[in-house]
């Protein structure tokens, strides 16, 4: 598994989600007590951005519908989410954040957003 280098410690803080690129996967990196984490950023339920989401006690939350997401595993807690998000590797360095993906991890990510492009186009 490769780890990209994504951004500055200091641009996720405490609490926040931010919406991060690794090439075309789009993820959604976010901080809680003190630990970083990232996610595919569409959730499971209707694609929103879970990037547009809270960081809450318990998971990331998507403000579409209100779902919560488990930051380590990516299992959905609440409805009407029941599939879990992709979850990366994470790893904090030197000030960086570093975010592993592999072909599988990119996949997964990537088939949710061409689902979500099937379903904008017209019939
Ligand atoms: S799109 Fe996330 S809960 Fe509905």
């Amino acid at each position: 598994m490769e780890f990209h280098d994504i951004a500055r410690s200091g641009q996720v803080p405490e609490g926040v989600v931010r919406r991060m690129f690794v090439g075309e996967v789009e993820i959604a990196v976010a901080r809680h007590d003190g630990t970083v984490y990232a996610t595919s950023n569409y959730c499971t339920h209707l694609d929103c951005l879970l990037s547009s989401g809270k960081v809450t006690e318990e998971g990331l939350l998507c403000s579409c519908h209100g779902s919560v997401f488990d930051y380590e595993t990516g299992e959905p807690l609440s409805p009407p989410a029941t599939r879990p998000v992709p979850v990366f590797p994470v790893r904090e360095e030197n000030g960086r954040i570093l975010v592993g993906i592999d072909e599988k991890l990119a996949k997964a990510a990537l088939q949710r957003r061409a689902a979500r492009s099937r379903r904008g186009k017209p019939a």
